[in-house]
């Protein structure tokens, strides 16, 4: 990062959420003034007091360190925040509506209230996901509501944070993609990233729109082809992994996200293939590919219960363990989560349930019922009939399964991200059954 080189901003993120706080940040990390908008009044006033809302590591610190430099700040009012900036992204959410499209509902909302508030030149950035041509009706939003002589561009710079390592994603990107109407907004966001080493693509917004969604939607086809392999490979004694290693080490397939488990979760995947077959379809075309990447995950759940079941056979006042709760590892993030899934249909059968999670329980508490929250692995594990390996965290990759052994009722692993060594677990008296191997 060359910090000298870059020309200060002013910037204003709405939306204090999983991505608008790590935009925020990183932005005042290069050197920008930033200030981060959210309507939520308690997360605003946390966030004054330092306290930071989602566990994202080095997060934190990045905001300890430009508060205190006067670079990064809070606020509850859009007006304030729009009128000092020059450069307005946009992180509200955009959840799923029940039919899979996108609820872009707060995004015109915001719209409407920077239209309002609009008294100089700015560039409006969506880096929330959004379907292709939101673009075009945000620009005409703010048209229909602004003062009638102000000039403004509206832009597209998607984002593509993982949960877990959003700093660094955001700091030493793969691509930075910019999606502009005007060379003044594209000069604009060059600069805002000039301090970034990556490659950098300028395309019209709809494509860059659409490349944020296509890129999400691949990436989830990939995890899904490696699931439904993972189903061949247990017919046919074959052994999942390697057979990930296997192609993965091609670089035109490449290694990421071909690894097998109980599928994907999180608030981006899942919604935006959603959101992906549902705009394929408003313009005419059945994306039934991605239909099945959707099918082939919620399958994957389902066999990861009934692995249980094949082996407990009635689930009713069985104890099952659970370890990990969170949609993947380093985050306390629960949305779509496939451990909400499994409890869900675990519960139904009449299990008693016992997890623990380095970092969700708190989040956990708020909206599990019926599942005893414990405070350590081994808590979980003691007296019961399975443990049940859903989230692969480091902390559970190192447990000491001679003592767990001796604590469980009936020493059976089944192992929904095959992190543990079958032959070791054998070797010391488990039945251990993974996905895929
Ligand atoms: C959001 C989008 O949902 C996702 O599609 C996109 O890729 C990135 O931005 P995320 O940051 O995970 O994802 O959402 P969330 O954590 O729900 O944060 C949204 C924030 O916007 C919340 O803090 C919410 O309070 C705030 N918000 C929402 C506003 O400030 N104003 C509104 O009108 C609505
Ligand atoms: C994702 C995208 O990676 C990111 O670019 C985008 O901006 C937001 O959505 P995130 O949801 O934070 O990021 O997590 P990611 O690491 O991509 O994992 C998503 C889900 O896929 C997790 O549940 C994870 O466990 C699962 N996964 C991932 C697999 O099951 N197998 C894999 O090989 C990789």
């Amino acid at each position: 990062m060359n910090k000298t080189s870059v020309k200060k901003h002013n910037i204003c993120v709405i939306g204090a959420g999983y991505v608008g706080l790590v935009a925020a940040a990183c932005f005042s990390k290069l050197g920008h003034k930033v200030v981060c908008v959210d309507n939520n009044l308690d997360k605003i006033s946390a966030l004054r007091k330092g306290k930071v809302p989602n566990y994202e590591p080095g997060l934190d610190l990045i905001i300890k360190n430009s508060v205190r430099k006067s670079l990064l700040y809070f606020s509850d009012s859009i007006q304030s925040g729009v009128k000092q900036a020059q450069v307005i992204f946009l992180a509200v959410g955009t959840p799923s509506r029940p039919n899979g499209e996108a609820d872009l509902t707060a995004l015109e909302k915001v719209a409407f209230e920077i239209a309002k508030n609009l008294d100089s030149y700015k560039v409006i950035v969506e880096k929330s996901t959004v379907p292709a041509q939101t673009g075009i009706k945000i620009k005409k939003t703010i048209q229909r509501y602004a003062k009638k002589n102000i000039e403004f561009d509206v832009a597209s710079n998607p984002e593509f944070l993982r949960e877990g390592s959003a700093v660094s994603d955001f700091l030493k990107p793969d691509r930075i993609v910019i999606g502009v109407e005007s060379k003044k907004a594209e000069g604009i966001l060059r600069s805002l990233y000039s301090g970034i080493k990556a490659p950098l693509l300028v395309t019209d917004i709809n494509t860059a729109e659409l490349i944020k969604h296509a890129s999400n939607s691949f990436l989830a086809t990939k995890i899904s082809f490696a699931n439904a392999l993972s189903l061949v490979c247990e017919k046919t004694g074959a052994d999942i992994d390697k057979v990930s290693q296997g192609m993965g080490l091609d670089q035109r397939i490449g290694k990421g996200f071909l690894k097998a488990g109980v599928g994907f979760g999180g608030s981006c995947f899942p919604k935006d293939v959603d959101a992906f077959i549902h705009l394929s379809k408003k313009v005419g075309y059945d994306f039934k590919l991605l239909t099945e990447v959707r099918n082939i995950n919620r399958q994957q759940r389902m066999r990861f219960v009934e692995k249980i079941k094949e082996e407990l056979w009635i689930l009713k006042d069985k104890v099952i363990a659970i370890l990990g709760l969170s949609f993947k590892p380093d985050t306390d993030d629960l949305r779509e989560a496939p451990a909400l899934y499994i409890i869900d249909m675990l519960k139904k059968e009449g299990a008693i349930l016992r997890a623990y999670d380095p970092q969700a329980l708190l989040k956990a508490k708020k909206i599990l019922d019926k599942v005893e929250l414990v405070d350590s692995p081994y808590k979980a594990i003691k007296g019961a009939d399975c443990l049940a390996l859903i989230t692969e965290w480091d902390e559970f990759k190192n447990l000491n399964f001679t003592k767990i052994k001796k604590s469980m009722r009936l020493p059976l692993i089944v192992d929904g991200r095959n992190i543990y060594d079958r032959k070791h677990l054998e070797k010391l008296g488990f039945k251990y059954i993974g996905m895929g191997r």
